[in-house]
């Protein structure tokens, strides 16, 4: 997933507001996809009690913020724009402000203490009583809801589309995580991992179909572990009566049926855990073209003690036999990783090590973050975090400089190479050029021809690259 932690100006409104409606909404998202993909829900729950959704924070009547809690960085970003909705509640005292996700999860009530400004505090499972919250606050009081549910998928809400090119969309597969990773602050602010209906998986691909996106992402933060057996909390596969073994579908048959299903939509996944990978979705992969060969494996370290220390579940050695398996039946698939530098005891030698797996892997492109302790984790209990500062910034610079090289070389094969491309839109940076990924997830930029549209699956020859995208050029 991408954690990057970025403010979301909201793109693709809903139509005007409706003549009843109670108020305006402005919901900011932070964090990785699964963030992003929840402030749809929100907006949909929103919408359908009578409030409408506003692009603007300064026209707004409530502000959401929905936020993430994964590194100390993320939560002080949060803070500073606290400081500046501050400003914006003077001129405006009836501002209702809202904290959701991850961070909201986090400090609960702490928040309404520290935070003085935060009128309701809602948790990622508490997105349906938003409406009463925020009427509640509407009348003075404010309000709190961050009860994690065992159940809760939000199988029934259909997302209001918010960011996006209406092109490529998210669809959230299932919710929480149980892995428990010492350094991760996911189980605690998602609560337990739970799988969505297949059913209505593939009625929100049918709808996203029908309004023209042409790609899915299916969004879990370990989405081999997805099983539904016919609702309820997951259960291990081998607790489960033969009747439940007999209907339960496991990712990468909910991967074939959405294949299946929709032979002209492109389908993405992530997250992977090098742990649950199985062969089995790798032979699913080859099987489907519509299925795009490209996969997120976090890797985090590639020394086995840390990994052990990380309660990651497999070793240095098992990761690279994934890897392995990745290139035997999917011999032209993208890999990206999530490394951390600098967790708990990381010795100099633990650091070479996360070096020469990343040489041997030859990662296409990578997601690198310095280890932040995270108050409550199993690591922050159990493990000082004794590795200083300057040491954990020049290992991650070292992390950062050789995946730079790596990312160029990856791109370097490229060149001469043709591929099909899913057009996105104009170029960001320059408006006379297009861009849109190939089937690896690669960027490409490419010139303008008259009849390009957004959506359109075009060959283009690869001509040239920097380390961040790929030049192309049509045949
Ligand atoms: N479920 C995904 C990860 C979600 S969090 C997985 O298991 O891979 C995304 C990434 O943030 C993680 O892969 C990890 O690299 C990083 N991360 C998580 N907790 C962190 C922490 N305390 N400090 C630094 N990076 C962290
Ligand atoms: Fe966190 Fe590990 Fe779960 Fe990923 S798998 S969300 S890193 S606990
Ligand atoms: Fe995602 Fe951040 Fe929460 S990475 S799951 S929004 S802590």
């Amino acid at each position: 997933m991408d954690p990057t932690a970025q403010v979301s100006p909201l793109h693709e409104m809903a139509p005007e507001a409706p003549f009843h409606s109670k108020g305006s909404v402005y919901i900011e998202s932070y964090g990785c996809q699964m963030n992003f993909s929840d402030s749809e829900i929100v907006a949909s729950v929103m919408q359908e009690q009578g409030f409408h959704i506003s692009q603007e924070a300064s026209q707004a009547d409530i502000v959401f913020l929905n936020t993430c809690a994964i590194r100390d960085n993320a939560e002080q970003r949060v803070r500073a724009r606290l400081r500046e909705l501050k400003s914006l509640k003077k001129s405006k005292p009836n501002l209702v402000v809202g904290m959701l996700g991850c961070m909201a999860e986090r400090l609960r009530e702490q928040l309404l203490d520290q935070e003085k400004l935060v009128d309701v505090v809602a948790g990622p499972d508490a997105y349906r009583d938003l409406p009463r919250l925020v009427d509640q606050a509407l009348d003075g009081h404010r309000g709190m809801n961050v009860l994690l549910s065992l159940e809760e998928t939000y199988a029934d809400v259909s997302p209001v589309r918010l960011t996006g090119n209406g092109v490529s969309a998210f669809i959230t597969i299932m919710r929480g995580c149980d892995n428990m990773c010492t350094f991760c602050v996911v189980p605690f602010t998602r609560g337990r991992e739970r799988s969505r209906n297949p059913d209505t998986i593939l009625e929100e691909c049918r709808q996203l179909w029908d309004q023209g996106y042409k790609e899915v992402t299916l969004l879990g933060q370990n989405v081999d572990s997805y099983l539904w057996f016919g609702g309820g909390p997951k259960k291990e596969f081998h607790r489960l009566t033969a009747e439940e073994k007999a209907q339960a579908l496991d990712f990468a048959g909910l991967l074939k049926k959405v294949a299946e299903a929709f032979p002209g939509l492109r389908i993405r996944f992530t997250t992977s855990h090098p742990r649950d990978f199985t062969d089995n979705v790798l032979k699913t992969m080859a099987l489907y073209p519509n299925i795009c060969p490209y996969i997120h494996l976090p890797v985090q370290s590639g020394s086995t003690r840390i990994l052990q220390r990380m309660n990651r579940g497999y070793s240095r050695e098992w990761y690279l036999e994934r890897i392995q398996a990745i290139r035997k039946y999917l011999p032209h698939a993208a890999i990206s990783t999530d490394i951390i530098a600098g967790f708990c005891s990381e010795t100099e030698e633990d650091h070479q090590l996360t070096l020469s797996l990343m040489e041997e892997v030859a990662f296409d492109s990578a997601y690198m973050f310095k280890y932040s302790e995270r108050p409550g984790t199993p690591a922050a209990k159990k493990f000082e975090d004794d590795v200083p500062e300057e040491v954990k910034n020049r290992r991650l610079q070292e992390i950062i400089d050789l995946q730079r090289r790596l990312s160029l070389q990856s791109h370097q094969r490229d060149v001469g190479h043709t591929f099909q491309v899913l057009v996105e839109g104009p170029s960001r940076r320059s408006p006379d050029q297009f861009c849109g990924r190939t089937p690896q997830n690669k960027m490409v930029v490419f010139p303008w021809k008259a009849g390009i549209k957004a959506g359109q699956v075009l060959s283009v020859r690869i001509v040239d690259c920097t380390s961040a995208t790929l030049m192309g050029a049509f045949i």
